[in-house]
């Protein structure tokens, strides 16, 4: 490329800069709503609907037992237990579960509703999303089969590890760091 080329390109590309790029279009505010999944440990961003474990279950055998196992104890070395391991974690053989390790009810849900069914996800109503997570925290033992979970029950169970963590500027090392105990 002779110089002079280079040149009319370098100044193109500057003067491209000055403006936007023109590309796409501003997404659309059901485009925002299908996207916007975000579910906050209060609770913030659950949608309206409800289920119970009762009602989980039919959703537990169809959509997860295939690879979860009949009844959350996992499969192979795949498919992760989606119970047990409560009060394993300061053991010598932690078990990290659901039930054992996730601190907040409404990120199961969260997850559930964002990732699973592995193999097609996002395929589940929010009725069926609030009652498969119900069963999976029946199966901990946290929740009563018959307890119904919604946008206000949800964020108000307590799971097993919630007060299991310690936030980073909290933790030994950071305070010996800051040389407060
Ligand atoms: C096709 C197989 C498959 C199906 C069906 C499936 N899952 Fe999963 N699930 C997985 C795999 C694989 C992982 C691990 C994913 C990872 O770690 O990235 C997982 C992870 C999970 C976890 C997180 C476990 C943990 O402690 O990290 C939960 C909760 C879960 N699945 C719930 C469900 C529920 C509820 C259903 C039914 C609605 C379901 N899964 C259906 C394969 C499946």
């Amino acid at each position: 490329m002779s110089k002079a080329a280079l040149l009319l390109l370098l100044v193109l590309a500057v003067r491209a800069q000055d403006k936007p790029l023109g590309l796409g279009r501003p997404a659309t505010a059901a485009e925002i709503a299908e996207a916007a999944l975000t579910v906050f440990p209060d609770g913030r961003g659950l949608p309206s609907g409800s289920g119970t474990a009762a009602r989980g279950r039919a959703v537990y055998q169809a959509q997860c037992a295939s690879c979860h196992n009949d009844n959350g104890e996992g499969r192979d070395a795949q498919y992760p237990a989606l119970k047990g391991g409560i009060g394993s974690l300061a053991t010598r053989s932690p078990r990290k579960t659901v039930g054992s390790y996730w601190p907040y009810a409404t990120t199961v849900f969260d997850y559930i509703r964002r990732s699973m069914p592995f193999d097609h996800p996002r395929s589940l109503t929010a009725d069926e999303v609030y009652s498969v997570t119900a069963f999976v925290l029946f199966l901990n033992g946290i929740v009563a089969e018959t307890a119904e979970m919604n946008a206000k029950t949800l964020p108000a169970v307590k799971m097993p590890n919630r007060h299991g963590f310690i936030r980073h500027d909290e933790s030994p090392v950071s305070r010996a760091r800051r040389g407060t105990k």
